[in-house]
């Protein structure tokens, strides 16, 4: 069986977490072999960058390189091997967040992360070399004044969760210039609505692909 690639992305606070968790149990339910991972992070030399990450104060190239690197090791050891298994990765951000947060958040050069993109990503396939997206990306769609107010009444904020609602709408920005230049790649979930709802149209996404029977 192919290997499967799906990341989940929103600004903090859209609640993608609960449905990763379900998404993966349905896949091993169809007997799939499911790896959850997440960005930054994922191996123990990514996890000490994302330490660094989400705490340490650092300017916006710093930040990039740094959730870059973590990218380029766990791709290496964790993502490329499991899509060579057959497996089904099911990735908690992924490059599109940093488009979303070093590019729209802190206002970095597009153009600077796209060349370290195609550098990151490149892997070889069957037929040469070619750049590793994920096959679907659910992006869970919040506004950044709801996503606020439920961040507000949950744990101890680290460093992009302390954000200004201001921060957050350029994320926003910069996820949906994402959406924009591939969309055949994205379903936008409406994550404003009840749990179950949202979960509903998780489901929907994957089905309309054919991954789920
Ligand atoms: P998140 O995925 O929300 O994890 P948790 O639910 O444990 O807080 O936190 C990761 C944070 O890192 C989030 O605020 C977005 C940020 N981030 C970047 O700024 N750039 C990136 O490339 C990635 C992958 C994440």
């Amino acid at each position: 069986m192919a290997g499967l690639f799906i990341s989940f992305e929103g600004i903090d606070g859209a609640g993608k977490s609960t449905h990763i968790d379900a998404l993966a149990q349905v896949f091993a339910t169809q007997g799939r072999v499911v790896t959850m991972t997440r960005e930054p992070g994922g191996t123990p030399l990514a996890e000490k960058l994302r330490a660094l990450v989400l705490n340490d104060t650092m300017d916006a190239m710093t930040e990039a390189l740094l959730v870059f690197a973590a990218r380029r090791d766990h791709l290496q050891q964790v993502i490329e091997p499991a899509l060579a298994r057959g497996e089904v990765v099911l990735c908690d951000r992924f490059t599109d967040a940093t488009f979303a947060y070093q590019g729209g958040g802190r206002g970095f050069d597009l153009g600077i992360l796209t060349y370290l993109e195609r550098m990151v990503q490149t892997t070889k396939g069957l037929d040469g070399n070619f750049v590793r997206q994920p096959d679907l990306t659910l992006w869970f769609e919040l506004a950044p004044e709801i996503a606020a107010q439920r961040l507000a009444s949950a744990r101890v904020p680290d460093k992009f969760e302390a954000q200004p609602v201001d921060f957050f709408k350029c994320v926003s920005d910069g996820y949906l210039r994402r959406v924009q230049a591939d969309p055949s790649r994205f379903a936008r979930l409406a994550a404003a609505q009840a749990r179950e709802a949202v979960w509903a149209e998780v489901l929907q996404a994957v089905r309309q692909k054919g991954w789920l029977t």
